[in-house]
């Protein structure tokens, strides 16, 4: 029963003596809830029904082919100058090369460049050649045999550039107990087959 004439909006019922109110909702509310409605059952048809627009994860999927496309792209725009590839003294690019350096190489070279697991780079000796091209290549194909990682793809072009600019400063500098030159063919064991 509603029990107070005063307050048109109380309802009928109470449950242990809470009674309810009957508010309208503003207009603008019950509009955003209908169109909210439309929208599902308009976003359900398109999606699902139909099938017109591609969900989550064929959308996920074709964006990472397309950075894929440009991430090759600018990797075999790379290796198509490499041959006239100069160091750079830029002292930015050159402190990206340290970092770099410093996180994914330092391990094996050391971060002198003396070396441990990998060649000393400071000498003058090279088992890949010595020139700054020789360099950039044996980083960007490694040498997956001699456990000298392939950093294709898992380094940018630039940041390929910024750590074998790095690598020319260490050229002539003398680190404590260097990795000793590894340039040489290993010895002859046992008679050769050409004599
Ligand atoms: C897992 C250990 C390892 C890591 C990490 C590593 N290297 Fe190497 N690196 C090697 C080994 C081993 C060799 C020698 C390959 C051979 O004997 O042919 C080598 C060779 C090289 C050479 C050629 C040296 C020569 O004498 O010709 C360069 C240049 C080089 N690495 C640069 C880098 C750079 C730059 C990085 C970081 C982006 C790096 N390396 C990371 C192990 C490593």
């Amino acid at each position: 029963m509603n029990n107070d004439p005063n307050e048109p909006k109380l309802l009928d019922h109470d449950a242990d003596g809470i009674k309810e109110l009957d508010n309208n909702l503003p207009r603008w509310w019950v509009w955003m809830f209908y169109l909210c409605i439309a929208y599902a059952v308009g976003y359900m048809v398109y999606y699902h029904v139909l099938k017109i627009g591609p969900l989550q994860a064929a959308e996920y999927d074709a964006e990472w082919k397309a950075g894929e496309a440009l991430k090759s792209a600018a990797i075999a725009k790379f290796e198509a100058t490499i041959g006239t590839l100069e160091p750079s003294t830029d002292k930015a690019l050159l402190g990206q090369g340290l970092q770099i350096y410093t996180t994914y190489c330092a391990p094996c070279h050391r971060p002198d460049g003396g070396g441990l697991v990998g060649p000393n780079l400071c000498d003058d000796y090279w088992i890949h050649g010595s020139n700054f091209v020789d360099n950039v290549k044996v980083i960007i194909n490694g040498v997956p045999d001699k456990g000298m990682l392939t950093w294709r793809g898992l380094l940018k072009p630039g940041e390929i550039h910024a750590v074998a600019s790095y690598l020319q400063g260490f050229r002539g500098t003398k680190p404590p107990n260097p990795k000793p030159r590894e340039d040489q063919a290993p010895k002859q064991t046992g008679p050769s087959p050409f004599e």
